[in-house]
């Protein structure tokens, strides 16, 4: 049997033939938020999680990338019409990625624009390997499925996987060794009141990156333990709100799951701690605004800045309270 390694999920699922088109591939992927967090890895090399999670894709933000053949071996990385330096850790990383479809010999051009503001502090990484994921499967002509191609977007970050689609995307945590039945699909249900706020408060770069973060507080935190029994238990009950539109059960399971994530970091050595001041203010302001009436519940990635989850009805109330809110609408206005 082959070893689950990301070269052999690349060789099951990409087809041998492989003729680019000459003028290139192109892929636009969005941003997503995710409800249920994924946060705890079973395997660090395919990037493959403990648990299921949710999340909720947030076009218009995200990333488009064009993919052209380069005359050379070496690859170059321009992102937002800047070419980066080959060693920094932005290129380091595509290049790495690429490597797992590149012919011998072959560099690419990649040129990238992210729609998501560098404040906003929703990663750009899930929109970016799935938009890359997209470019690849254009410039070669593979034609692979969503799902195939989420589990390839994966590869690059785990929560790419979940960057192909619209409206609410549930990622299968799958049990293969392999990975290849951990993919993102997305859900029937829509939800055109839902409306999510980016809140960019803080733009200071982390302390700590995701991938790092995961590992210390899975090995490190006392409190990382009851994690994945609670991400199942809420993902029914946010499953079960979302078919009912039941939004206050929605959004209280969404922020108290957010809140137990940063919980868990908080039980690392040396403890991991995203907040800032700031944070810390919008989330007493949220919850004054919600003792007051307005429907409104918050969550927080790997990273300082709030995004609030609100109906539409709220929109005026929280436009006041919070003047730099973007506000999107996942399912149209
Ligand atoms: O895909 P990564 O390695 O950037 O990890 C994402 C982790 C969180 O954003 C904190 C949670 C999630 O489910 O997106």
């Amino acid at each position: 049997m082959n070893e689950p390694t990301q070269a052999a999920t690349v060789a099951a699922l990409v087809p041998a033939q492989r003729t680019p088109r000459q003028d290139g591939g192109y892929g636009a992927a969005p941003a997503n938020l995710a409800l249920i967090k994924y946060w705890g890895k079973r395997d660090e090399q395919l990037n493959l999680p403990l648990t299921d999670s949710l999340s909720i894709a947030l076009s218009p933000l995200g990333t488009t990338t064009t993919l052209n053949l380069a005359d050379g071996a070496a690859d170059e990385v321009v992102l937002a019409g800047q070419i980066l330096p080959p060693a920094s850790s932005f290129a380091r990383r595509v290049t790495a990625f690429l490597d797992l479809f590149r012919p011998p010999g072959q560099g690419y051009r990649v040129t990238t624009t992210n729609t998501v503001p560098t404040a906003a502090g929703l990663a750009s990484s899930a929109s970016g390997y799935a938009a890359l994921t997209l470019a690849l499967d254009h410039l070669y002509g593979w034609q692979l499925s969503r799902r195939d191609l989420s589990v390839l977007a994966r590869l690059g970050s785990g929560s790419a996987c979940r960057s192909l689609d619209a409206g609410f995307v549930w990622w299968h945590a799958g049990s293969r060794a392999d990975g290849l039945d951990s993919y993102a699909e997305p859900l029937p249900e829509r939800w055109p009141e839902l409306r999510v706020g980016v809140l960019p408060l803080v733009e200071t770069a982390k302390p700590i990156g995701s991938r790092e973060a995961m590992r210390a507080t899975r090995s490190q935190s006392p409190l990382f333990a009851p994690w994945p029994e609670l991400c199942r238990a809420n993902l029914a009950t946010l499953r079960a709100a979302l078919a009912a539109r039941d939004f206050a059960t929605f959004g209280q399971v969404a922020e108290h799951n957010a809140l137990c994530m940063h919980a868990t970091m908080l039980g690392a050595w040396p403890p991991i701690f995203y907040w800032r001041p700031e944070t810390v203010a919008a989330l007493h302001r949220l919850w004054e605004l919600r003792r007051d009436g307005c429907a409104v519940y918050g969550t927080l990635d790997a990273g300082p800045n709030l995004k609030l989850l609100f109906p539409c009805q709220a929109e005026d109330v929280l436009r006041q309270a919070f003047p730099q809110l973007l506000i999107l609408a996942p399912f149209g206005a």
